[in-house]
């Protein structure tokens, strides 16, 4: 190192040492919320990130809020951070992206979504890509096409299970969602070869999305790296494909069509915007599935309930001679759609999003600096006792306008649920994921019964799995 670089290096360092001792100064005289910053640079990430039961708010969470309050601040992920269990405060949050938050996820994320994903953007580009899976995922074209797709794609995997058969829930719920969503954005048919080796290739990158972001030999994320370069070439080739036979002759119905016709995104927008709507559409709605099942094996009221609602429906279709769900069918699965809440309340698929303050904010009397992290726990207010009565028990009925079990109102209840995030980044498939669940739950609860073939329970690490991949024995019976 020559002189000159050395004195360079010197002052480098100064002027971190100075920048570092100003922020400390600036934070003494602010009123930052109570909380522990953990060691230095690894500030409290393990032990937040340690694997706990999924209906629960895992040990940290429940030992810091008792200690803090809703409110407390930390170190995680390299950065400091503000966690909130508040439900005002991640309302609050959500509501102000873009003015005083925005969307913050770790680097190693984008990473391996890639640049152009929904989930890193944000401004202009991100309003961009978000209006086109919106128009894809409409509720028109719910009605129109994706309640057909969603039926016969159930029908698929529910028909493969075999008579008194120990089944792996888990899997034969991503089966479901995957096959759904290859379909929908790319014409992939169920079981050809070329759908069973991108699922391959997929189940390699979902282990590296939620691995430690550790690019060396033989790590789940340089597997899931490599991974991800082959799911990219496979839609290359079928963007070339799509080129080639001109884009007037392209499936409307496909996204990849549809993109390739309608937009202006560049190749490299296109193939990141596939890739993460592959996984923001089929990882999280299986989980939810599977902890649907899950649930109701614990609850034979809630099934018996389930049962009436499903039988009704069917009955109504057979004198009117129909065979397929229509839309107006779909409406009436009241009892259905609180179940679905009471999954996701309970169960928490997405149980926090990751948030940066872009402005100093004040709120509740506590400062929250410009460039701090910013955590919103939605699981924790789903399972808070002050807001939902007996957070822990699966009770669907909780749910329902005129509530008679328990003191809740129904208000208050939605006010505090946000499975799907909310404001301006709420979740674009919402009500695709909503329906996948009700006609799931519709054929398995008239064709199916099904029980534990083993022990298993959904822990959050923090993202939601079954260890054992939820083993269930089911018997056929028709209703
Ligand atoms: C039960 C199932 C699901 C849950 C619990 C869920 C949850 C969420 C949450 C919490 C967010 C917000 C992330 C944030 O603000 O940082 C989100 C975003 C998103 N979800 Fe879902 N999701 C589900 C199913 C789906 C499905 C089926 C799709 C369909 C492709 C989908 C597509 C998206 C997209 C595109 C975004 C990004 C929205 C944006 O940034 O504007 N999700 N989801």
């Amino acid at each position: 190192m020559s002189d000159l670089e050395f004195i360079l290096c010197l002052l480098g360092l100064a002027l971190l040492t100075i920048l570092n001792l100003y922020r400390r100064k600036q934070n003494y005289s602010l009123n930052l919320p109570p909380g522990n910053m953990g060691w230095p640079f690894l500030g409290e990430t393990i032990a937040y990130l340690k694997p706990y039961t999924a209906t629960t708010i895992g040990k940290f969470m429940e030992e810091h809020i008792s200690r803090y309050g809703k409110i407390y601040k930390s170190h995680l992920f390299g950065e400091p951070t503000i966690i909130s269990a508040d439900a005002g405060l991640n309302r609050f949050i959500l509501q102000n992206e873009g003015k005083l938050f925005e969307c913050s996820y770790p680097r190693s994320i984008g990473g391996i979504l890639g640049k152009w994903s929904m989930l890193v953007l944000v401004g202009d580009m991100h309003r961009d890509m978000r209006t086109i899976s919106l128009n894809f995922l409409s509720n028109a074209r719910l009605r129109t096409h994706l309640l057909k797709e969603v039926e016969k794609h159930t029908l698929l995997v529910l028909d493969s299970w075999i008579e008194n058969s120990t089944i792996c829930a888990q899997d034969e719920a991503k089966k479901f969602t995957f096959n759904l969503m290859a379909e929908h954005i790319m014409s992939l048919e169920p079981g050809k070869p070329e759908t069973e080796q991108l699922k391959k290739e997929y189940i390699t990158f979902m282990k590296g999305v939620v691995s430690a972001p550790l690019n060396l030999p033989g790590t789940a994320y340089r597997k899931a790296l490599k991974s991800r370069s082959i799911i990219l070439k496979f839609i290359e080739q079928k963007m070339e494909e799509r080129v080639k036979k001109k884009t007037e002759d392209n499936d409307q119905n496909e996204l990849l069509g549809w993109v390739l016709k309608n937009s202006n995104l560049s190749k490299e927008q296109i193939l990141d915007l596939v890739l993460s709507l592959l996984f923001a559409g089929h990882e999280t709605s299986s989980v939810a599935i599977a902890l649907c099942i899950y649930f109701l094996q614990g609850c034979p009221t809630a099934v018996q309930q389930l049962e009436e609602e499903h039988i009704e429906v069917s009955k109504a279709k057979r004198e009117l001679g129909e065979t397929e769900l229509r839309w107006d069918d779909y409406k009436k699965m009241e009892f259905t759609q609180c179940v679905i809440s009471e999954t996701l309340r309970l169960g928490n698929v997405v149980r926090f999003l990751h948030r940066k303050a872009i402005k100093n904010v004040r709120y509740k009397g506590y400062d929250i600096p410009c460039g701090w992290k910013v955590l919103p726990v939605i699981a924790a207010v789903h399972l808070d006792p002050a807001l939902f009565d007996q957070p822990w028990h699966f009770n669907p009925w909780r749910w329902l306008q005129n509530n008679t079990r328990g003191s809740q109102n129904a208000t208050t209840t939605s006010n505090n649920f946000m499975p799907f995030g909310g404001g301006p980044r709420l979740c674009a498939g919402t009500e695709l994921a909503k329906l996948e669940m009700a006609v799931f739950i519709h054929y398995l609860v008239l064709n199916f019964r099904w029980e534990l073939a083993d022990t298993d329970e959904a822990l959050a690490f923090p993202f939601v799995d079954f260890p054992k991949g939820l083993p269930i024995r089911v018997q056929r019976h028709a209703l």
